[in-house]
C-alpha cells in the first residue's frame, strides 16, 4: 500500500482568484501534482497568462463571480474543455478597508459578501450538483482568514464577517455533502505579503511591526499556502472534512 499519494493526477481543479497572488501559487502546486487547472478570475488575459505559465494542460476562464446566475454555465464550460471538475478551490476574495464603521455603505457590504461568501456558496453548489448527478466524489477548499477568529483590524470588520461566515459555512457544507463523498475544508491565512495587505501607503516600518507580531517572525508569502491547500484537496486528507487549517505563522493558535 502507498501512503503518500495526492491522487490529483489528471483531475480537473478549479481555482477562483487563480490570477491573484495566492491563487497563482496554489495553482502551481496543483500543476506539480499533475492536475489540470481551470484558472478563474476577472480578466481573461490574466487568466490566460497564469494558465500558459503552468503548461499546455491548463486553461483560463474569465468570470465575474458576482454574476451568480452565470456560475452553472461557467462550470459547464470548464467541464466541456477540461472534464468534470472534482476539486474546487475558492480563493477569490476582496477587502474594502473602512475603519469608520459609521460610514460603511450597503454597497461596500454587498461587494465583499458577494465575492467572499455568496459566490463561494453558489459556485460550490454548481460544482456539487455535477458531482452528485454523476455520483463522483470530490473536494472543496474555501479561503477564510485568521480574522474569522480575531475579528480583524484596520477597517476589516465587514471583510472578516464574510470570513467568519465562510468558516461556518464550510462546516455546514461538509456535513451536508459528506454522504455524497464531497469533502469541504478551509484554509485560514494570516498576514500575507500580497497587494491585499501591502497597499501603496504601507510603510516598511509598518511591515516590520506586523512581522514582529508573528511568532515565526515573518509575514507569509503566497507559496506558504500551497501545502495546506493541496493537502486538503487531495486524497491525503481523505478523512478530513469540515476543518479549517490555520496558516498564520502562529499569529493565531486554535
Ligand atoms: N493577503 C492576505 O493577507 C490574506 C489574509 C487572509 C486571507 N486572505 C485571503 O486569501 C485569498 C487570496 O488573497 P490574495 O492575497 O491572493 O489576494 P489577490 O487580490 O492577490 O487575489 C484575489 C483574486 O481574486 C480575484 N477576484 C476578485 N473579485 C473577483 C470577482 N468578482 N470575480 C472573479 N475574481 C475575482 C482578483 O482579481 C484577484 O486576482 C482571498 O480570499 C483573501 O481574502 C488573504
Amino acid at each position: 500500500m502507498t501512503h503518500l499519494s495526492w491522487g490529483l493526477k489528471d483531475r480537473t481543479v478549479i481555482i477562483t482568484g487563480g490570477a491573484g497572488a495566492i491563487g497563482r501559487a496554489v495553482a502551481e502546486g496543483f500543476a506539480e501534482a499533475g492536475a489540470k487547472l481551470a484558472i478563474v478570475d476577472l480578466d481573461q488575459s490574466a487568466c490566460d497568462r497564469t494558465a500558459t505559465a503552468l503548461g499546455p494542460a491548463h486553461q483560463g476562464f474569465a468570470a465575474n463571480l458576482r454574476d451568480i446566475p452565470a456560475l452553472p454555465g461557467l462550470v459547464a464550460r470548464i467541464e466541456a474543455s477540461l472534464g468534470l471538475p472534482t476539486v474546487l478551490v475558492n480563493v477569490a476574495g476582496i477587502i474594502l478597508r473602512n475603519p469608520d464603521l459609521l460610514s460603511i455603505t450597503p454597497e461596500e457590504w454587498d461587494a465583499q459578501h458577494d465575492v467572499n461568501l455568496k459566490a463561494v456558496f453558489f459556485l460550490s453548489q454548481a460544482v456539487a450538483a455535477r458531482l452528485i448527478a454523476t455520483g463522483t466524489p470530490g473536494s472543496i477548499v474555501n479561503y477564510s482568514s485568521q480574522g474569522w477568529m480575531s475579528g480583524g483590524y484596520e477597517g476589516s470588520v465587514v471583510y472578516n464577517a464574510t470570513k467568519g461566515a465562510v468558516t461556518t459555512m464550510t462546516r455546514g457544507m461538509a456535513r451536508a455533502w459528506a454522504p455524497k463523498g464531497i469533502r469541504v475544508n478551509a484554509v485560514a491565512p494570516g498576514l500575507v505579503e500580497t497587494p491585499m495587505l501591502v497597499t501603496p501607503d504601507t510603510t516598511p516600518e509598518r511591515l516590520a511591526q506586523l512581522a514582529s507580531s508573528i511568532p515565526l517572525g515573518r509575514l507569509a508569502q503566497p507559496q506558504d499556502h500551497v501545502g495546506a491547500t493541496v493537502f486538503l484537496a487531495s486524497d491525503m486528507a481523505a478523512y478530513m472534512t469540515g476543518a479549517t487549517l490555520n496558516v498564520s505563522g502562529g499569529f493565531l493558535m486554535y
